[in-house]
């Protein structure tokens, strides 16, 4: 499964990206604005940078709603770097231009998807990703590391090539079990990725292994 981090941020970006597990970054127009970033020009410097910091895919997310613009605005996206990765919501236009970009050689990434069927259509117009997202569906009351195994499930029986991007996700927990559900990719805050660091025995089995360390320093 490959990681990719869930934000716009750069110091978080660098932080994982140091670790060295990081295979690609998505963001949306929610994370761009909680970085202060306005006005075109910037956001494409924007993209640019997290680009030539990030060996992988990136994401990038369009905001018109109509095919034309779609179209338009994914061509002045993919031209900033060979790794954009154009990001369309599940929108009966989106699917349209998802399907333009797939015949026109350039990735795509359909977003808010929230049932199988959409990720079935999505596949159809041949999206790189399709983004279901787990947090949101769990929020609303539902189960969302269900519709990961369902659309991989379906995918599987289908021989749809479009990889499984969990996204919304809220913490490591669902990190391992969207890899358990079949998730080609997971993107995720920082604190889900260094959450799964965590265990009180590796933190209690360190300090005594260091205690005893110095037994014959
Ligand atoms: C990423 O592709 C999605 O836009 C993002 O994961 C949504 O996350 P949220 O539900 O925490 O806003």
């Amino acid at each position: 499964m490959k990681f990719f981090i869930d934000t716009a941020n750069l110091a978080q970006i660098k932080e994982a990206n140091d670790l060295g597990i990081l295979d690609g970054v998505t963001t949306n127009p929610s994370l761009m604005a909680k970085e202060g970033i306005k006005g075109t020009e910037a956001v494409m410097q924007h993209y640019k940078t997290i680009c030539e910091m990030v060996n992988g895919d990136i994401s990038a997310e369009v905001i018109s709603t109509d095919f034309d613009g779609i179209v338009a605005e994914g061509k002045i996206l993919a031209a900033i770097h060979p790794n954009i990765v154009v990001k369309v919501p599940m929108i009966k236009e989106g699917i349209k231009a998802i399907k333009w970009f797939t015949d026109n050689g350039i990735k795509t990434n359909c977003t808010l998807i929230f049932s199988a069927g959409q990720a079935i259509l999505a596949a159809k117009a041949g999206a790189t990703y399709v983004s279901p997202f787990i947090g949101r569906i769990d929020d609303s009351g539902w189960d969302g590391v269900e519709l990961i195994a369902q659309i991989a499930n379906i995918y599987a029986i289908q021989g749809f090539k479009t990889e499984i991007l969990a996204a919304s996700i809220r913490n490591a927990l669902h990190i391992v079990k969207c890899a358990e559900a079949g998730a080609d990719v997971c993107t995720c805050p920082l604190d889900s990725i260094l959450g799964l660091l965590k265990h009180p025995l590796t933190d209690i089995g360190l300090a005594k292994f260091l205690e005893d360390a110095k037994k014959f320093a």
